[in-house]
């Protein structure tokens, strides 16, 4: 298959929008025959993060409510005040599930389109907060291990990026370094829980006492873990506590497309207090448009995604959450005392439903090869190479954790047997590159230039 034209062997190529359009039918059949194709690697259970409710009646009864919804701007109120019910109920819900009510502040929140969305709104609201207090010259610290999606927001936003180190056992935060850095230009600090690599949680109490003694702002990036720890803790897991619980914390990101089960594209995040939030809102008076507002960075929004997410908490409920959380926990456990049993592999840090292990004695990467082969696909990860799985429904499905036991135990054999190899497989972002002899660095130059490619509709013919 060309990775530059994926199906070009099987049906035609749009290079221009073609001039008689094509039966319904037709377009239905071919993409239900390719999305069933494409389900089967996740399906199998094999397949790190990413389809976290894997449940296809879920899918369907969330995009039986989308399609009610999904042709209606959120921006137009008026004529969808059922937006604003989804919306309003999906924040209460969330803030509820936080114990924000428990603050005595005024907890208010947005729904986003995604982590990547929520961070960038959270920064963006604390620069803005930051200008009105005088400061121009804002930054941010974050610990290395928090998502890059920091990055990007500080990068658009002008705003400097501290990355603080951690301590490479836990994989916490260093809090010292980070009291070390925060100035009086720090416009927030951020903490995960948990974070994507490690799946470990910032030390977010010590974050706290730390952010309010020198009066600047805490993000708390549960973007991830967010919409699946709460239940872990009620489950007797040991979660530290991250949420608006902890005094000090002013914003809290989590993310509905992932342990939320809802459909891609939605995420919340929550602010301690109105004022934090109001202060990133747009507005433009005087234009001969007419006067324009908007709650956030996007204009128009199908409120079909608002309908799916909020149908989605609903119907699950606290009962259905917990019962996943439950599964998945347990599956996690399983999964990591197999990886235990071999003394060449570590997990790293203290993880929960999402783990990361390497080895001391040889390349990781060897052990990702074989089990590529066997059809798993990890998250990879550098300094030091690992390998992460964040655990998922299509992983609590009877067999699979016997199944990674026993491949486990195969690449092992094999890494063990072939320490000095050199991998096929190497580190990238939400997968790992593999299947290829080139170097993972020519790999991701390959992606990107593909994407970009893509980007601009100038595949090569
Ligand atoms: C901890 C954490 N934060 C933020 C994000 C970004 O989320 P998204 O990909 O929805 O933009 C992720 C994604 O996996 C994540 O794991």
């Amino acid at each position: 298959m060309s990775n530059d034209y994926p199906y070009a062997a099987r049906y035609p190529v749009n290079r221009t929008l073609p001039e008689r359009g094509r039966a319904r039918d037709d377009i239905v059949a071919e993409l239900a025959a390719i999305a069933a194709e494409e389900d089967a690697m996740w399906e199998s259970g094999k397949c790190s993060g990413t389809m976290y409710c894997g449940d296809h009646d879920h899918y369907r009864f969330l995009t039986e409510v989308f399609g009610n919804y999904a042709h209606v701007n959120a921006l137009q109120r008026d004529m969808c005040p059922s937006a604003t019910r989804f919306e309003g109920e999906i924040i209460a819900m969330a803030l509820d599930l936080f114990h924000a009510g428990a603050t005595g502040g005024d907890p208010v929140g947005m729904v986003t389109s995604g982590g990547t969305g929520s961070i960038a709104h959270a920064m963006l609201a604390y620069r803005e907060q930051g200008a009105a207090r005088g400061i121009d010259r804002p930054n941010v610290v974050k610990p290395e291990t928090a998502h890059p999606a920091f990055d990007k927001a500080c990068h658009l936003f002008g705003i400097e990026l501290r990355r603080a180190p951690v301590d490479p056992v836990t994989t916490q935060v260093d809090v010292d370094w980070v009291a070390d850095h925060v100035d009086g230009d720090t416009v927030a600090v951020v903490g995960s829980a948990c974070n994507y690599g490690y799946g470990t949680i910032d030390p977010i109490a010590e974050l706290g006492s730390l952010a309010l003694e020198r009066g600047t702002g805490l993000h708390v990036d549960g973007c991830l873990g967010g919409f699946i720890l709460p239940f872990g803790e009620e489950l007797g897991y040991g979660i530290p506590t991250f949420d608006f619980r902890v005094p000090g914390v002013t914003s809290l990101s989590a993310d509905t497309h992932k342990y939320g089960y809802a459909l891609k594209g939605t995420s919340t995040l929550l602010f301690r207090d109105r004022e934090l939030r109001n202060g990133q809102y747009f507005t433009l008076a005087g234009w001969s448009g007419g006067k324009y507002a908007s709650p956030g960075i996007d204009g128009s929004r199908s409120v079909g995604l608002l309908a799916a997410t909020w149908a989605s908490m609903v119907h699950l409920g606290r009962e259905g959450y917990r019962r996943y959380a439950g599964q998945i926990f347990e599956t996690a456990q399983r999964m990591q005392q197999a990886v235990r049993t071999h003394r060449e592999l570590r997990i790293i840090g203290t993880p929960s439903f999402l783990f990361s292990f390497t080895s001391d004695e040889f390349d990781i990467y060897l052990v990702n090869d074989v089990m590529r082969e066997r059809g798993w696909r990890f998250n990879g990860q550098q300094y030091p190479n690992a390998l992460h799985m964040a655990v998922t429904r299509p992983q609590t499905q009877p067999g699979v954790v016997e199944a990674f036991a026993a491949d486990l135990a195969a690449a092992v054999a094999h890494a063990k047997e072939h320490p000095d190899d050199q991998p096929r497989s190497g580190a990238i972002y939400g997968g790992v590159a593999g299947g290829l002899t080139d170097e993972a660095d020519d790999f991701i130059t390959m992606v990107m230039a593909q994407m970009l490619d893509t980007q601009q509709g100038l595949p090569p013919a």
